[in-house]
């Protein structure tokens, strides 16, 4: 059997997805809300976003820890060396930003002088980190949020583009290796010319 044909575990699958999906849904519900005159809805919506952007975080550590303790498939043999380069470029990215873009925001609302406490679901208490409480440095981690969000975007267009260009044109096992055993049927092509079997 070809190191091609080999796929991510259920788990590393059920984490990316997970985590692309909320992630996914963060980015524009954050710039929605941002945007909302003060209400109801727009306080409801901030603590629903940081409720989730804590899971993100809690799901990203956890998928860091599984990724540093298990190998992933080996990448096609006929890939280019600046694509293998361009690949591990936007995958470390990601595991950076999965972490980075929850870890601002947790840093921005700690340094928020409305000091609005921050409850899971408004239940779990979490703490706030002690960090300089002011406009200034709230200001700061909001920019930095943003700016990793639009990164994010910039590196998904990349992420999604290079798993269409692997099943579509390349025609190797690449997107069928992360994607749910129960629509491989849906995916699968008869031939592949690349694919070594
Ligand atoms: C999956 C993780 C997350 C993503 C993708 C995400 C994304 C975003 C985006 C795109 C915005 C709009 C930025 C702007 O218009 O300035 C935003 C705003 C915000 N985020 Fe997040 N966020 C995440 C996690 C968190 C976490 C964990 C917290 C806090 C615990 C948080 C707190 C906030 C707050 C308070 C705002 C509003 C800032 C403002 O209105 O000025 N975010 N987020
Ligand atoms: C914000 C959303 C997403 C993030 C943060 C993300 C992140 C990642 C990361 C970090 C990896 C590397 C996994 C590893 O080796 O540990 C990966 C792999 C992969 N992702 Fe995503 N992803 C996202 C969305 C998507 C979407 C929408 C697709 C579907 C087209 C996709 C398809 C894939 C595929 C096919 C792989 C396997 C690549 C390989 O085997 O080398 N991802 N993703």
């Amino acid at each position: 059997m070809s190191t091609e044909t080999q796929r991510y575990s259920s788990v590393a699958k059920a984490l990316h997805w997970l985590i692309a999906v909320m992630i996914i849904v963060q980015i524009p519900t954050g710039f929605i809300m941002h945007n909302l005159a003060f209400s109801e809805t727009k306080y409801t919506m901030y603590q629903l976003h940081k409720s989730f952007g804590l899971i993100v975080l809690t799901l990203s550590l956890l998928r860091l820890g599984w990724r540093l303790t298990h190998k992933a498939p080996a990448l096609p043999d006929h890939m280019k060396p600046w694509e293998r380069v361009l690949a591990r470029i936007t995958h470390v990215g990601f595991y950076a930003l999965i972490i980075g873009i929850p870890l601002t925001g947790w840093l921005m609302v700690s340094a928020s002088p409305l000091g609005i406490d921050t409850k899971i679901f408004y239940v779990i208490p979490v703490p706030h980190w002690p960090v300089p409480v002011g406009e200034a440095a709230e200001s700061f981690w909001i920019e930095t949020h943003e700016v990793l969000a639009k990164i994010t975007i910039g590196l998904l267009v990349l992420h999604v583009g290079g798993a269409l260009k692997h099943h579509f044109v390349d025609k190797d096992s690449v997107l069928l290796r992360m994607v749910p055993s129960a629509l491989h049927s849906k995916l699968r092509r008869d031939s592949s010319p690349k694919e070594a079997h």
